[in-house]
């Protein structure tokens, strides 16, 4: 899978994309983000200014359309046209669709380009929308001060879902028991403020049945 990141911030990708299992991801070449500087592909060539007041008045500056339309050109540079049918563009927004469990599972059936481009400010000319077929999604009922966050989190939904991305006991164990079920480790017996807090006793029982049925029981999804 490749992700394709247009933003005014890449650095602030770099730590959280060169890290734990992503960062093995990226060199094990599973996936492969490149982040697009949206100020490189600015008409100013001395402020490098990418955004606008809006027409109509009112608040905020808006994400100019030159420079999201050459930043999205260049992530489809050398995109085959058969590619291009396997390419999503995607807008990160508060008002879009919302962005769940199941699309990571639909995107990555499907696609094997998403191109992610980070809002800001009073969000992007919407007239990308109609050039390149974009879908705009919201990673939560709440509004953040920009794409990056979200976009992140996509690309790591995502890649998790992709052969390969996760260790093999990793994947299996989400596979058998589904996600959120409570974990232990070591000490059996915990105590704070004098109160003593175990751990439940078929976790440490041996019995691989009643391990299982325990943890069957107590996921939450
Ligand atoms: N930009 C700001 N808030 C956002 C959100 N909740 N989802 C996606 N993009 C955003």
């Amino acid at each position: 899978m490749n992700f394709d990141i247009i933003t005014l911030f890449p650095k602030v990708f770099e730590p959280y994309l060169t890290e734990s299992i992503l960062g093995r991801a990226l060199k094990n070449k599973i996936i492969k983000v490149k982040l697009h500087d949206l100020r490189k592909f600015s008409s100013d060539r001395k402020h490098f200014k990418v955004d606008d007041r809006p027409y109509g008045g009112g608040p905020g500056m808006v994400l100019k359309i030159e420079s999201l339309v050459k930043a999205v050109n260049n992530a489809l540079k050398g995109v085959t046209k058969s590619q291009r049918v396997k390419t999503k563009v995607v807008i990160l927004s508060p008002s879009g669709k919302q962005f769940t469990n199941l699309t990571a599972l639909n995107w990555v059936k499907n696609y094997k380009r998403i191109i992610l481009i980070c809002g800001h400010y009073e969000g992007v000319d919407a007239r990308i929308k109609k050039i390149f077929k974009t879908e705009e999604v919201s990673i939560g009922p709440y509004v953040l001060t920009g794409g990056e966050l979200p976009a992140l989190i996509i690309v790591d939904s995502l890649s998790r879902k992709i052969n390969g991305v996760l260790g093999k006991h990793e994947s299996l164990e989400e596979e058998r028991l589904g996600v959120g079920v409570p974990a232990y480790t070591r000490p059996e017996k915990f105590v704070y403020k004098n109160k003593k807090y175990y751990v439940p006793k078929e976790l440490i029982s041996g019995d691989h049945k009643a391990i299982t049925n325990w943890r069957i029981s107590h996921r939450k999804s």
